[in-house]
Parts: C-alpha cells; sequence; structure tokens
C-alpha cells in the first residue's frame, strides 16, 4: 500500500494522542478500537510513558491470586498474572497436595549477581589474570565508589574473578565482578560497577575492553525449593510413581525437559510479571542453568519410596522488590504486599517454591487423568457463559458437556435449555 510507512522519524516526541492518530492511520484502527486503547486500567498512562518509549496505551492481563501456599510454615496468597487458564488452579490444587507434609520448604544463597567485563588484545593472558586478581581490593573498591547507598544496606561488590577463554576472537580474558545487590534485581548496579571498573581492568592487563555487563546466568543466586508428602495426597503410589516416571523421562531427554521446565516457569513467570520484575532475564538464567553441564535438563526432581513423594527444585532466580516496575507498577505493589514478602531472598524463594508446585501439579496431571480434563473443565465454562449460562448454570451446564464428553456451543446451550425448562416445573 503506497503512503503507508514505517519509518516515522521523531514518533518518540510526539504526544500519546498523536502517536495513537499515527498508529490509527497507519493500521486503519476502528473509532471502537482506538477507544478500548484509551482504556487503560490501573497502570496510568503518565506513568506507562514514562516506564518506557514511544507508548500508545497500556495492556492487560488477568490477575489470579493461587490459594493453600505453606512455605517454611508461613501462609501466602500468591499473585500470579497469566494468560493461560488453569496454571492458577492447578498451582493452588497441587499447594494444597504439600500441606499433606507440611508444605514446601525453601532456601537460597545471597542475592549475588555477576558483571562482566569482555577485555581483548591482552598480550599475555595469564599474566594479565593474575596482574588483576592481585588488584582484587582495589577493583573491588572502585566498584564500590559507584553505589555507596548499595554499600551502606549491606551489599556491594564482594568479589573478583578472571577467565581465560579462548574464542573465535582470539583469547579472552573475561572478569567477574560478583557483587551483593541485595533488594534489587541489581541489572543496574553490576553494570554501573562494571563501566566503572572496565578502564581500569584493561590498563591492568595491557588489552582492551568490549562489553561490560550483567550475566543473566545468575548462577550465584540460587534458590532451592524441597517438599515431601504422602502418596495418597496425589492419588496413591501409583500416581506418586508416574511423577517419578514423568521426571526421569525429563531427566534423560531434552524434548521433554524443556516442556517440563515450561510447566515450572508457567507459575514462576506468573509470580515475576505480577510484581513487576524482568521475566526475560529468569528466563534466560533458568534455562542456561538448565544446561549447565552441557545437557538440556530439568530444573526439578521427583523421587518415591512408594510411601512418599519427594519433590525439590534448583533454579537461579533475579528479582527484586526496590526499583524498576517493582516500584513504579501500582499493581506490582499490590502483589508484594499480598505476598508480604519483607527481602528480594524471600519473594525468590516463594517463587521458588511455586515453581516446584507448579511442577507437580503438571507432571500429577499427566501421570493420572492427563492435562486435558482440567483444561476441558475450563473451557467448558467459557463455553458455558457463551452460551449464555449465569450463576449456578454455569458448573451445571459445564460438568453436563464434559460427562457427555462434547464441548461445543450448541450443546451448551442444549443443556442450558433443559435445565432451565425443569426449573419452570
Ligand atoms: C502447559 O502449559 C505446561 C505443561 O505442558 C507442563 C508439562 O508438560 O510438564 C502441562
Amino acid at each position: 500500500m503506497s503512503g503507508r510507512s514505517s519509518r516515522i522519524s521523531g514518533f518518540y516526541k510526539l504526544s500519546i494522542e498523536e502517536r495513537l492518530k499515527v498508529v490509527s492511520e497507519f493500521a486503519g484502527l476502528s473509532n471502537e478500537e482506538i477507544d478500548l486503547l484509551k482504556k487503560y486500567g490501573a497502570l496510568d498512562i503518565g506513568t506507562a510513558n514514562r516506564m518506557i518509549e514511544n507508548v500508545v496505551s497500556t495492556y492487560q492481563l488477568p490477575l489470579g491470586i493461587a490459594v493453600n501456599f505453606l512455605i517454611n510454615h508461613k501462609d501466602y496468597l500468591i499473585p500470579m498474572v497469566i494468560e493461560e487458564p488453569s496454571v492458577v488452579a492447578a498451582a493452588s490444587n497441587a499447594a494444597r497436595m504439600t500441606r499433606e507434609g507440611g508444605g514446601v520448604y525453601t532456601s537460597s544463597t545471597g542475592p549475588l549477581m555477576i558483571g562482566q567485563v569482555q577485555l581483548v588484545k591482552v598480550p599475555q593472558p595469564s599474566i594479565g589474570r593474575l596482574e588483576i586478581l592481585k588488584r582484587k581490593d582495589e577493583i573491588l573498591e572502585l566498584a564500590n565508589q559507584c553505589d555507596p547507598v548499595l554499600v551502606k544496606l549491606g551489599g556491594g561488590a564482594r568479589d573478583l574473578e578472571v577467565r581465560i577463554v579462548e574464542s573465535k576472537a582470539g583469547v579472552l580474558l573475561i572478569a567477574h565482578l560478583i557483587v551483593d545487590v541485595r533488594d534489587a534485581m541489581g541489572a543496574n548496579a553490576v553494570n554501573t560497577m562494571a563501566e566503572a571498573v572496565a578502564p581500569r581492568l584493561a590498563s591492568i592487563a595491557g588489552g582492551s575492553f568490549r562489553l561490560r555487563i550483567i550475566s543473566n546466568l545468575a548462577d550465584r543466586r540460587i534458590v532451592r525449593a524441597w517438599t515431601k508428602m504422602p502418596v495418597e495426597a496425589v492419588g496413591g503410589r501409583d500416581v506418586a510413581e508416574g511423577i517419578m516416571e514423568a521426571w526421569a523421562f525429563a531427566d534423560v531427554d531434552p524434548y521433554r525437559a524443556a516442556t517440563h521446565n515450561k510447566g515450572i516457569m508457567n507459575g514462576v513467570d506468573a509470580v515475576v510479571i505480577a510484581t513487576g520484575n524482568d521475566w526475560r532475564a529468569v528466563e534466560a538464567g533458568a534455562h542456561a542453568y538448565a544446561s549447565r553441564d552441557g545437557r538440556y535438563r530439568p530444573l526439578s526432581r521427583w523421587e518415591t519410596d512408594g510411601d512418599y513423594l519427594y519433590g525439590s527444585l534448583e533454579m537461579p532466580l533475579a528479582v527484586g522488590i526496590v526499583g524498576g516496575a517493582t516500584k513504579t507498577h501500582p499493581i506490582a505493589r499490590i502483589s508484594l504486599k499480598i505476598l508480604g514478602v519483607k527481602t528480594a531472598q524471600e519473594l525468590a524463594e516463594v517463587i521458588g517454591a511455586v515453581g516446584l508446585v507448579q511442577n507437580l501439579a503438571a507432571l500429577r496431571a499427566l501421570a493420572a487423568e492427563g492435562i486435558q480434563a482440567g483444561h476441558m473443565s475450563l473451557h467448558a465454562k467459557n463455553i458455558a457463559v457463551m452460551a449464555g449460562a449465569i450463576g449456578d448454570e454455569i458448573d451445571l451446564v459445564a460438568e453436563e458437556m464434559v460427562k457427555e464428553k462434547t464441548v461445543r456451543l450448541d450443546k451448551a446451550q442444549e443443556i442450558l435449555n433443559k435445565i432451565r425448562a425443569s426449573k419452570k416445573f
């Protein structure tokens, strides 16, 4: 179509209204569609406009609350933002099962993140490495000068490591600055420090620096979660065995491990998003960690001795409760309040527990009735609503459709008519 160019200079300088006009003309949006884009929700448009660039609207997703979570003997309500049906119900259901063994237990390392500095063209890498390590205290001091507030809060640069890596661009000297980021996700603090120390590192080693950036493989910021429950809690010995066999399948097959871990991330991401955290960072870290021994593996492990089912999970979780959207997004703030977490470490541990419980829900469903049964009943409820069912009618219509194994609009209407006719007498 002529005249329809996406080369728009100064789009960012336009007002939100003007940007919307440009987009509507480009895409031929109707007045109704424009009106929908102007419905902003709780995130006001001014805040959104300061959060990212070229804003034209905001985007809403459902926020559900998973119930029944008992983590380290403390009860939590879990805010989850997700578009996928069944996830919140499944989490609540599996959390109830874990209560029969006392809930979920967690631990974590400190909130340590890694900042990487890439040094190239270092004439003698092994000597350069030692020269840098000799000046570790000076480098840490230089890094800590960037963030006196973090240091005052008990955080700051803690350690320095240097790796020699052969690459297609020759030998690289890679410095890792290990930073305790306390309650932050840490990207800002770590990137600032990496940039501050890079010139000094290059001058010590005699090469030049290139990248200075956080690593999302946050393997110094690990969360561990575990649970133990009587096999009756999941439906008996055979189901528990099925869960263990499902895990064993994932342990030897990356095709299955990817889906297994996707089920974990259903729970993890939903809380990460609800609390305004960076889910791409968490995802990248999780999958890199899952491949740490050279093959992609499940992040969790399930075992049974016939009486009990044992589950555990270990993964990096870089999340914060200060800074970024955790503070600017009003719903993220409320989510944190609902969770009642006091530190980023507590938040990370809760998220790890949710990941483990979500995994249990998926494996239990797969090992027992199959995943479609749960999806079907939710789908059936949606169809019932579409057919005009209200109140109690929704469950009645949905249950009947599932029983008759026909989940279709015409069937829903037929059942609804019957229910209503029977009520008349
Ligand atoms: C669907 O979103 C997640 C599952 O596929 C996870 C799994 O297979 O373990 C059910």
